[in-house]
């Protein structure tokens, strides 16, 4: 696949899409989780020939696709799974919600790190369990790392699950083996059940890797649920397609239990896509990150360049860059860049409080649209320094 084909632009209005359509025509949308490029030519192609059929009966996954998705992460993440650990559902939000009602009994709370991805940050009070928030500690060039003394102290009241996210939405973050061993020691001697968002996994940029958390040791398969999906790597959330890798018989039967009563089927179409994109979709995305890591380049250097009161540490690992406006001393950074530049990015508010300042910008499109985007927050803090 080349360059080519990501500089592509593909006109989205008209498409129902949520991204393209939430903000007037003049509004260049640069804010939820999507990339604007078309999916590889292999889903696409599957996609056909199971809308050809024209019958749309319920529909359980292919027994081949556990196979596919065992294959992807023993090449792509060095895990070995067994197919009975894979347990289908329709999205990673549903699953996060499903995993804080299914324990509630036996939990009394949930920890979860901030700045971090909204749903993960309501899910626990949604079930009716406390939350509490460990910020993120964050050096002098901007880089995130884990608090590790404030996650332990608040593992010490016991009964706790804990949300891990990684790579991390939206620092982008993608957690050393270091870092991951010290939290999992800290689960495994407060015995925390762990819910690891790791949607992101197969986004992160070389020179980094992504570990995932159940791998390091059999103690922390134990006690971890999983959740994967293909649909950020390879574009195809609208699909809803997603799945739990969970090791614990216990786990995985009050979890399954729980998904079966209240989540409903996977699709047709979102599994022969996520099929699709395991079996054909290697090649695509290779190319995809080499064109996402050269975005990442532009930006950077663009920030460095025309914004030099925006803090930016660049990212490790997904599509998503975390902008910081605190010099600016503004309220509400995403609604003066909205309102300045006709340019609509996350505010980070949404992630958290320690967000407030920050916005997030979602750079998997054209570079063209990016160079766009980044004219428009430009001239926006322009005219706000002149105001
Ligand atoms: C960390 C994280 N989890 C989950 C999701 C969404 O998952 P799904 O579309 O499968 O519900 C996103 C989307 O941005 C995300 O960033």
């Amino acid at each position: 696949m080349d360059k080519a084909h990501f500089d592509q632009i593909t006109e989205r209005t008209g498409t129902a899409s949520l991204k393209w359509d939430r903000y007037p025509s003049e509004v260049l949308p640069m804010w939820i989780a999507d990339m604007d490029f078309p999916s590889p030519a292999g889903i696409q192609e599957a996609l056909i020939k199971r809308v050809e059929h024209g019958v749309f009966g319920y529909t359980h996954p292919d027994v081949s696709f556990k196979e596919v998705i065992i294959s992807w992460y023993s090449t792509r993440h060095g895990w070995q799974l067994e197919p009975d650990w894979i347990v289908f559902m329709t999205g990673v939000v549903s699953g996060l919600n499903n995993f804080c009602q299914a324990f509630r009994d036996s939990y009394h709370s949930v920890v979860v790190q901030t700045p971090v991805y909204p749903p993960i940050l309501h899910a626990p009070e949604a079930a009716g369990l406390q939350k509490m928030e460990v910020p993120f500690s964050r050096e002098p060039d901007g880089r995130y790392s884990l608090d590790l003394d404030a996650l332990e102290q608040s593992f010490q009241g016991g009964k706790c699950q804990f949300i891990l996210c990684n790579p991390q939405n939206p620092t982008g973050r993608v957690f050393s083996q270091p870092e991951l061993e010290a939290v999992a020691d800290l689960c495994d001697r407060y015995d925390v059940v762990v819910c690891s968002d790791e949607i992101h996994s197969d986004l992160v940029f070389a020179p980094h890797r992504h570990i995932p958390f159940a791998s390091l040791r059999p103690s922390t398969a134990q006690r971890t649920i999983t959740f994967a999906a293909p649909s950020k790597t390879f574009n195809i959330a609208g699909l809803s397609c997603a799945f739990a890798i969970i090791p614990d018989p216990g786990l995985r039967e009050t979890f399954k239990n729980q998904v079966e009563s209240f989540s409903g089927h996977t699709n047709a179409l979102g599994l022969t896509a996520g099929l699709a994109a395991y079996t054909t979709g290697g090649g695509w995305l290779q190319s995809l990150l080499e064109y996402l890591t050269a975005n990442r380049q532009y930006l950077q250097e663009y920030v460095r360049k025309n914004l030099p009161g925006v803090g930016f540490y660049p990212p490790e690992g997904t599509y998503l860059a975390w902008l910081d406006f605190s010099g600016f001393r503004i309220p509400d950074p995403a609604r003066m860049l909205l309102d300045r530049g006709r340019v609509a990015l996350s505010p980070g508010i949404e992630f958290g409080n320690p967000g407030r300042q920050f916005v997030r910008l979602n750079f998997g499109c054209p570079r063209q649209v990016l160079a766009n985007g980044l004219d428009r927050i430009a001239l926006a803090v322009t005219k706000e320094l002149l105001s």
